[in-house]
């Protein structure tokens, strides 16, 4: 049966980088007998622009049917007035739990060829691989009650609440172990049970999940101690489970050490291997229209659909060795360029596009 793919490209850089990995995908069509079905929809400001809404009925209606759906980025200093229902932030944060995509893969990986980039010294992030699973559609993200009141004095105050139930840890802690045992099978869970009530259970659940997974090491780590490591020694981790809030923090922490936060790419998944595949970084309005931000993370999210989503892992394969190819030819696009010569996103694609062809015709 033909899969369906929805696109949704957003805001800011986002049209121009989910063109790029439009020409991976018609090259996968036209070269390696891959066979999809691509719709685009409107999100975030796009939207809302033209809609009223951030999550338009449509675009949900068509992310229900699809397969997978590819996301570019949203949000735009346009939007920061809106009320909160309305800004683009929202219309991500309604799919992710409209669909139940719980479980959040963020790789932060340092590839060879750019081991420089990294802000730590290269003896300490060369071979980095590490694999952030965040719990994505529960935590101080969706809890309630949430709001900011007016006390009796007149004062107002701000309050949110963090709230796991034991369904929700134990299954983003099944994700995370099996992940585990694909890798190097070592998972260390961040938590703040020292202080939190809701991760003293958190806490107590990973360890009872963990009794099914014998081969796999089980570490459990506060969030201020794992973000210190993280700098100290990144190596030491494989993968690391944890919830909504501090895996937001943690993922991009991951992400700047290996230098390039233009190169990875994401999925969020539900329980059965749906998901939405995103590049890390975000809408970048600052280089929108420019032409120079990096398809690459795209192009990753897209190899990661290939692999998680449709069954298709020798696709993914190509893709990332296609994108390995492209860096070992020198290309740069102006993020990972380190200050010398650069080429712009559509060429970073059509060279992606051009080392598939190659691949295709062995
Ligand atoms: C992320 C982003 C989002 C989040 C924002 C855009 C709502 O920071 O995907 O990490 O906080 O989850
Ligand atoms: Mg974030």
């Amino acid at each position: 049966m033909t899969k369906k793919i929805a696109l949704l490209a957003g805001d800011g850089i986002g049209q121009e980088i989910v063109a790029e990995a439009i020409k991976v995908l018609n090259c996968l069509q036209q070269d390696f007998g891959f066979n999809a079905e691509l719709e685009t929809a409107a999100i975030g400001g796009a939207g809302y622009d033209q809609y009223g809404k951030p999550l338009p009925d449509e675009t949900l209606a068509l992310c229900e049917q699809a397969d997978a759906i590819l996301f570019g980025a949203i949000g735009g200093p346009q939007y920061d007035q809106l009320e909160r229902e309305l800004r683009p932030e929202k219309g991500l944060l309604n799919l992710r739990s409209s669909l139940a995509l719980f479980s959040n893969l963020r790789p932060a990986i340092l590839y060879p060829q750019l081991a420089n980039a990294s802000s730590l010294k290269s003896e300490l992030v060369a071979g980095l691989d590490i694999m952030i699973v965040r719990e994505l559609t529960g935590g101080i993200y969706f809890g309630q009650p949430r709001g900011i009141r007016v006390l009796d004095n007149g004062e107002r105050q701000g309050y949110n609440t963090m709230l796991y139930a034991e369904h929700e840890i134990e299954r983003i802690a099944r994700s995370a172990f099996d992940i585990a045992m694909l890798r190097d099978r070592r998972l260390c869970s961040v938590d703040k049970a020292n202080v939190l009530e809701v991760s003293e259970l958190w806490r107590e659940v990973v360890s009872r999940v963990a009794v099914d997974y014998p081969d796999v090491e089980l570490e459990h780590m506060y969030v201020d101690n794992a973000s210190m490591q993280l700098v100290r020694a990144p190596r030491q981790f494989d993968v690391i489970v944890t919830t909504n809030l501090f895996g937001d923090i943690l993922s991009d922490t991951a992400a700047m050490l290996t230098g390039s936060i233009g190169m990875l790419p994401s999925a969020s998944l539900d329980q059965n291997g749906k998901g939405l595949y995103e590049p890390v970084h975000g809408s970048a309005p600052d280089i929108a229209g420019k032409n120079m931000a990096n398809p690459l993370a795209t192009i990753l999210s897209l190899a990661m659909m290939l692999r998680y989503s449709l069954e298709q892992s020798e696709l993914a394969s190509v893709v990332e060795t296609a994108v390995g190819k492209v860096l070992d030819q020198g290309l740069r696009t102006a993020d990972i360029a380190d200050g010398a010569a650069s080429v712009s996103t559509s060429e970073m694609g059509g060279a992606v596009t051009a080392a598939l062809r190659v691949l295709g015709q062995r």
